[in-house]
């Protein structure tokens, strides 16, 4: 006989908490250059499309009571629509981003002024990292991406900073070229995720296995979709609406899948969360 309840049983109250997010109007999108394998220069972007999709998001996030700041975009920086790579705000403080490549070095000061505007401590970065395209917090700790765009060395600085607890996870595949796409983190406070495991390397996935038992995992072909973008807010998830057998996993796990017609910014290799910096503290 066993107290036990089975792993994929879903807490009796799943309760969605009020959260702050930073977003950049896609007005000035386009795919000018390629730094991941998604993006294809020569595909023609439909600019007023994405900015429509953009604000049916940022309504969903609002109708559903959070709340919604806006960075104006940048002159000459069109992925500055995917706001999360513009650093993290943890431990009280906020944390730059350091872009590795050169066409996306500039927000990262954008980012800076406006955190700065707003009253939040900031810890410039020493290191290579893109914010919360790889650095997620969840449960207390950050999990860290790197092998494609964050380095190693900007874990260490994030640690050093915070005295938060830094899980370093070596991701593979270049179609999964940071942690946000590869990883969602499904409740902050109690420490739920979901992932792709091909997305990572044997000795990260082990780790994952350990720390994260329950886990839900995504299958490829649903993280292909861009499924792992996604944004919850411990009970809503939203989430890229292509991905309908995630939203199925979901509605097991006891959340609400809210799905989001986000395709045109797929062309530059992004969804929900790479379009959502969260706000904290
Ligand atoms: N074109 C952008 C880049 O390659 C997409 C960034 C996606 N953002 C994210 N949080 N995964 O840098």
């Amino acid at each position: 006989m066993t107290s036990l309840a089975p792993a994929s049983t879903p807490p009796a109250t799943r309760r969605a908490r009020p959260r702050r997010f930073l977003m950049v109007r896609p007005e000035r999108f386009e795919v000018a250059y390629e730094i991941n394998v998604w993006m294809d220069a020569t595909v023609p972007v439909d600019t007023a499309r994405a900015v429509a999709q953009w604000e049916a998001l940022v309504a969903a996030y609002r109708a559903a009571g959070h709340e919604v700041h806006l960075l104006e975009p940048g002159e000459g920086l069109p992925d500055m629509v995917y706001a999360a790579n513009g650093g993290t705000s943890v431990g009280g403080l906020f944390y730059t981003a350091r872009f590795a490549h050169a066409e996306r070095v500039g927000e990262s000061a954008l980012h800076e002024r406006w955190q700065r505007e707003a009253g939040a401590r900031v810890v410039v970065a020493r290191e290579v990292n893109e914010g919360e395209g790889d650095l997620l917090a969840v449960g207390g700790r950050v999990l860290a991406g790197h092998g494609f765009r964050t380095d190693p060395a900007a874990h260490a600085e994030l640690a050093e900073a915070t005295g938060v607890e830094l899980v370093s996870l070596r991701l593979v595949d270049p179609c999964y070229y940071h942690l946000d796409i590869a990883l969602t983190v499904l409740d902050e406070e109690r420490g739920e995720i979901a992932y792709l495991p091909e997305a990572f390397d044997d000795a990260s996935r082990a780790v994952l296995e350990r720390l994260y038992p329950d886990a839900i995992l995504v299958a490829p072909d649903e993280a292909a979709l861009f499924a792992l973008n996604s944004v919850s807010d411990g009970l809503r998830v939203f989430h890229p609406a292509a991905a309908r057998g995630w939203a199925e996993q979901l509605a097991e796990r006891g959340f609400e899948p809210v799905p989001i017609e986000l395709d045109e910014l797929l062309k530059g290799g992004g969804s929900v969360k790479c379009c959502t910096l969260v706000l904290r503290g």
